[in-house]
This record gives C-alpha cells, structure tokens and sequence, in this order.
C-alpha cells in the first residue's frame, strides 16, 4: 500500500520512514509535486493533523497521513503545545524556541512534560486517528546534538539521556512519534490482512 506522508520536515520524514522500516511505501509530498506549505491552523494537536492530511487528500485524491506533535510543560499549563513550532514567534528557529521555554522555567521547581503526538490517517475518505505520549522532564540545559525541536533539554522518564543524546534508533524505540506510528503500523496490517 502507498500513502503520501504530509509533512514538509525533512526530520520527521526520516524517523517515520525508519520506524515503517520499508513494510509500507512512503511518499513525500515532493515524490506528489507538492511544495506548498501545508496549513495547520487548529487550535488543538488533534486538529492540526488532521487539517494537513484532509488538506492533501482533498486536493490531491491520494491515501495519506499527517502527524502534528507538541511539547506540553505542566507548570506552563500545557505551553507550548499547540504552538510548539513557533513558540517564540513566526519564523524561529529550533534554538528560539528552546531558548524561549528555558527562560520562562527559570526558577520553577515543577520540570514535568510530555511529547503528544497525533497522527490522522485518510484512507478512501474516511478518516482514523493514532495518538502517543512520553511523559518526561524539561532539564536547564541542552545536551546532545542528534534528533531536532526540544530534543536537546527532553529527558524521558526512566532514561539518563535526553533524546538529542540517543541514537535515532533508541529515540525511534521509546518516542511520541513512534508510539503514535506504532498504532498505525497495526492498523495497517490488519486493513492489509483483511483485504488479502
Ligand atoms: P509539528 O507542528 O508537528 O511539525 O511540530 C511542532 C514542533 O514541535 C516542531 O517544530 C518541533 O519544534 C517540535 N517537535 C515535533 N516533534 C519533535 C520531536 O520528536 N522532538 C523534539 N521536538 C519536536
């Protein structure tokens, strides 16, 4: 089975396509000639995905799936969410953002955080959604230089690295994303089952 994966980071496209490990064929929205930005204009994790797999489906007839992830801090209720890609403003980088969250947890005791990842899958119009979670703590400096986002300062519950300091396998084991690609992965075997 094909399915274009809607996303235009470059990062994602790689983990996803590691976890899938060839048992399904992906195609990037350049293999689709799509190079537009993809709106995501929800205002929830939830909605986001699945406005960007509605959006290729709708324009471009083919069976796809988006994911839209973000990072919630307890004592930021919840920040940056939602707004992971542009917390500290349109067009920042990576390192902005990361700057942005140490500043505003300077001095707060309560470093609780997890990684939601959703993912909407559109087959023949009909729409299915997969979610999953990292619980872990957001630590006062970046360490590591593997992985993208908030990796460097995430430290995931039970680990002594954060996922900028794992191989991509180890973090491609144990994260959001792939706990959310985990659950599409059984569906699509059992579709795949059923139809053969
Ligand atoms: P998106 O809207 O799903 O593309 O993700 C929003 C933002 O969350 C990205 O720009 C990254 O900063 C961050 N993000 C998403 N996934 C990860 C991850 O696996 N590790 C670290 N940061 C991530």
């Amino acid at each position: 089975m094909e399915l274009v994966f809607a996303t235009n980071n470059k990062h994602k496209l790689e983990e996803v396509k590691k976890i899938l490990n060839n048992k399904f064929k992906i195609l990037s929205l350049n293999d689709i000639n799509c190079f537009e930005e993809i709106p995501e204009t929800q205002k929830t994790i939830k909605g986001n995905a699945s406005q960007k797999a509605h959006y290729i489906y709708d324009k471009y007839k083919k069976n796809c799936f988006a994911d839209d992830t973000g990072l919630e801090i307890e004592a930021l209720n919840g920040e940056p969410g939602v707004y992971s890609a542009r917390y500290a403003g349109e067009n920042c980088s990576f390192e902005d953002n990361v700057k942005k969250v140490l500043q505003k947890l300077e001095g707060i005791k309560n470093r609780k955080a997890r990684f939601k990842t959703v993912i909407s899958l559109i087959i023949n119009n009909k729409e299915y959604l997969f979610e999953g979670i990292i619980n872990g703590t957001v630590i006062d400096k970046k360490r590591g230089k593997s992985g993208f986002g908030y990796d460097p300062i995430f430290l995931p519950d039970g680990f002594n690295k954060t996922f900028a300091e794992m191989l991509p396998e180890e973090k491609n084991k144990i994260s959001h994303r792939a706990l959310a690609t985990q659950k599409l992965i059984n569906f699509l075997e059992n579709i795949r089952q059923f139809r053969q």
